[in-house]
């Protein structure tokens, strides 16, 4: 395992669509294992590829640091609700901006044997759903922020 290097906004890597995943590789697995290292030290809530500068559709999320989810080739299948709060995002470092997203998602993935499986998410867990996954077609939440990005200590969500 090692901690790998997050790439900052202005970095083409982050506006780039990602390619899906068709096998699972050691290098495949080297990078799942240092995705969750890496997120882990940088105390983030989840990371996209290519934010260690990997054009794969891969995220990790763990938003109470004890439920690490894996999530391949991710699709958001279902929407609902409405919450309006705080995100920040470790490739946009010390900065926060108000961002509205679905308070529930339900999404298709697939774990670390390709085999598929939704999972559902709501309040936090369905943010960082929606914030990932769009990191995996070269968007970032600065995109969406309602007013001023703020400047922040400790903002409530990174990833
Ligand atoms: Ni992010």
């Amino acid at each position: 395992m090692a901690i790998r290097n997050i790439r900052e906004i202005g970095d083409p890597v982050l506006n780039k669509s990602c390619k899906t995943v068709t096998e699972i590789t050691d290098r495949t697995r080297q990078l799942i294992d240092d995705m969750f290292e890496t997120m882990y030290d940088a105390e983030g809530v989840g990371l996209a590829a290519p934010q260690v500068g990997i054009l794969k559709r891969i995220v990790v999320v763990d938003v109470t640091g004890e439920d690490p989810i894996l999530l391949i080739n991710p699709v958001i299948m279902e929407t609902s609700g409405e919450q309006t709060g705080n995100e920040g995002c470790l490739s946009v470092p010390g900065k926060t901006g108000v961002v509205t997203r679905p308070n529930y998602v339900k999404v298709k993935a697939y774990n670390e044997n390709m085999e598929p499986f939704e999972i559902e998410g709501t309040e936090l867990l369905a943010r960082a759903f929606c914030h990932e996954i769009e990191h995996l077609d070269g968007h970032l939440y600065v995109e969406k922020v309602e007013g001023e990005l703020m400047n922040t200590e400790s903002p409530d969500f990174e990833d």
